[in-house]
């Protein structure tokens, strides 16, 4: 261990850093970024929702090796087992010895998690709940900092499994991650790429320093604590908690809403806008900051009327009539 300890180890900073370690590769991430930080600096998990080609992987992958951490991509297919995930014990010398799966990393992508069966995804929902997983009846835990990002395809085909509303709860957020405009589409096809990647993604460097054994992980652990730490101070007034309770609590009466807002979806949206009132370099949340944060850490856990789903409302939708229908703190 080094004793180089970042001392702008911030939110604000964190962020920035990031953003300047993946803009050689890869256009427009700032809205996955401000994810994926909120998500480290308060032990979330993050689902990204797209079509295919619009670097969700990239940025999974480019993030990683910017924050120095371990990263594994685990490809979730309908033959996958949970011990593919987790690990397996095997025979060496006659010895039984673990051999630890994807799971044990820092940064971990599943990718297309939707494509595989339940028993698979449940194994997933361990690591992230628990921080452990059960491998032969003994628990095992996992590195620190842990994150998943998740990714799948808005397109239900067929042969995918989606996750149920329970495995949903867990992510912190779900991201949108949309086409690009048409200026970053410009800009990412002038990125300098080797054959079709782009060339800059070896040479991305991570923003912690290394040990004297040249290994980041321990920094990472630090770097993240530290953010952990700030987010935890952020202080939330009591008329700003009250209304996010009311924010919750209204998603529930929505006649549009089967199945709103959980107790857990509130503890995630508190933790989601202190993190969001850190990236704005503010010490406690705002109304605006709820509002801002409240898409991405509600979207996937409402479960619509099929009534109105025929009629295309969306779960944003549910989310904004929430939000209109309470009144906003002075
Ligand atoms: N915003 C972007 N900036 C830079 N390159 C991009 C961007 N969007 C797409 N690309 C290019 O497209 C390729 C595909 O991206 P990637 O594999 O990350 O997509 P994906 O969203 O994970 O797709 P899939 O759902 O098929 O896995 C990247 O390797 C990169 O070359
Ligand atoms: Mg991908």
């Amino acid at each position: 261990m080094t004793d180089d300890r970042p001392t702008d180890a911030t939110v604000v900073d964190v962020r920035r850093r990031l953003g300047e370690a993946v803009a050689p590769v890869v256009v427009g991430a700032g809205p996955v970024l401000d994810a994926l930080v909120v998500a480290l600096a308060v032990g979330g998990h993050v689902l990204l929702e797209g079509v295919p080609g619009v670097a969700k992987t990239l940025v999974a992958e480019a993030t990683a090796r910017a924050l120095g951490a371990r990263f594994r991509r685990a490809q979730f297919t309908p033959d996958m087992l949970p011990s593919d995930l987790t690990g397996t014990m095997t025979l060496r010398d006659g010895d039984l010895t673990f051999r630890p799966g994807p799971v044990f990393t820092n940064v971990l992508l599943a990718d297309e998690i939707n494509r595989t069966p339940p028993k698979t995804q449940a194994a997933l929902l361990e690591a992230m709940g628990e921080g452990q997983v059960t491998v032969d009846g003994s628990p095992r835990r996992l590195a620190d900092p842990f994150l998943v990002v998740a990714t799948q395809n808005p397109i239900e085909y067929e042969g995918t499994y989606p996750l149920p509303e329970a495995e949903l709860d867990r992510f912190l957020m779900k991201v949108e991650v949309g086409y690009p405009t048409e200026a970053d589409e410009a800009a990412l096809l002038r990125l300098a790429r080797r054959g079709l990647a782009p060339a800059a993604l070896g040479e991305v460097r991570p923003i912690v320093a290394p040990d004297a054994g040249g290994e980041t992980v321990g920094a990472v652990a630090a770097l993240v604590a530290a953010l952990r730490a700030e987010v935890d101070q952020t202080t939330v007034s009591d008329e700003v908690g009250a209304y996010l309770l009311a924010v919750i609590r209204r998603t529930r009466e929505l006649p549009s809403v089967e199945v709103g807002a959980s107790p857990r979806a509130g503890v995630h949206l508190l933790a989601a806008a202190k993190g969001t009132a850190r990236l704005a370099g503010r010490g406690f949340v705002t109304p605006d900051d709820i509002v801002e944060v409240a898409p991405a850490v509600l979207r996937h856990r409402l479960v619509l009327r099929a009534e109105a789903e025929l009629e295309r409302f969306r779960p944003d939708d549910a989310v904004a009539a929430a939000i209109a229908a309470v009144s906003v703190p002075r």
